[in-house]
């Protein structure tokens, strides 16, 4: 199951950047001729001072909370429901196919069964260890940053993502190098929670209504104390309006093919873009 992984994986000789801990355990990357390092089930192809940089906050939000957003996200009354939602506008977007799907930030790796059933071969990165220690029984998986990827230039044809970029610290970066990876003609599928309605200055109430607060038109990350849903409140997130969103991407070089605005409820509380590098 890992060849699939060793054949894309970067060599981080030609990512000057890209390192490993010599003091883990190696596997051997025979198209490479190098060993990487292997634990826990996955690789680890992080950055040179990943832990002391200002991704460390980023992995370190979501370690220790492995088995509890693994179950949220499947309970239909906490997040379920969204979670639900998602996957079902990302199995419209990625329709049939084969080869290797790219999963970014694939936390515990809960869409991989979606992906499979539709005939490609899933793929993990993820910075959190935790997070991963699930989703290596899920889909071959390997540790990284998504502005940093561990994945060899225009490698693969197919990269997805589901509510990650309110986490990720550098979402230009990490554009640009969803960008690399593709190859030409290749697709990247992004799906999150809507800024608009779903967002840190968005607030729900139970009659479907929604409260709209001061803020939105700046790109920050909110702290989890001034956050309400169920994730957010544990490990606060990127508000990004979504010119933001959509103009980095545009900026990295893709084209954008479509735009879902979904959920359940009268008001989207998911964006999805589809985007294609020509
Ligand atoms: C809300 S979870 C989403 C997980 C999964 N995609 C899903 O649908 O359940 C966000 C994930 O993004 C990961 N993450 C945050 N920043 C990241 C980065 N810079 N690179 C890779 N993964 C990152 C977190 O560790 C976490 O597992």
């Amino acid at each position: 199951m890992l060849d699939i992984l060793q054949n894309i994986l970067a060599d981080p000789s030609d990512k000057g950047n890209l390192v490993w801990n010599q003091e883990k355990r190696v596997a051997h990357n025979p198209r490479l001729g190098l060993d990487y390092p292997f634990q826990n089930g996955f690789f680890h192809l992080t950055k040179q001072n990943a832990i002391q940089s200002v991704d460390a906050g980023t992995e370190a939000r979501y370690e220790g909370l492995a088995e509890w957003y693994d179950s949220v996200m499947q309970d239909q009354n906490d997040r379920g429901d969204l979670a639900n939602s998602a996957y079902s506008i990302l199995r419209s977007l990625l329709g049939k196919g084969e080869g290797i799907a790219l999963d970014i930030g694939c936390g515990t790796g809960l869409a991989a069964d979606i992906t499979k059933e539709l005939g490609y071969e899933p793929i993990g990165v993820d910075l959190s260890q935790d997070q991963l220690r699930i989703a290596a029984k899920r889909l071959p998986v390997v540790l990284g940053d998504s502005a940093e990827l561990p994945i060899s230039d225009n490698s693969i044809q197919l990269a997805y993502s589901t509510f990650t970029t309110t986490d990720w610290e550098n979402l230009e970066r990490s554009a640009k190098e969803i960008f690399r990876v593709l190859s030409s003609g290749g697709r990247y599928i992004d799906i999150g929670v809507h800024p608009c309605f779903y967002g840190a200055y968005s607030e729900p109430l139970s009659q479907g209504e929604i409260i709209q607060k001061p803020g939105y038109n700046k790109s920050q990350f909110v702290e989890p104390n001034l956050l309400k849903g169920t994730v957010r409140s544990k490990v606060g997130a990127w508000h990004r309006p979504v010119s933001d969103v959509i103009n980095t991407f545009l900026s990295a070089g893709f084209k954008l093919v479509k735009v879902v605005e979904g959920g359940q409820g009268d008001l989207p509380q998911l964006l999805a873009l589809s985007l294609l590098k020509e």
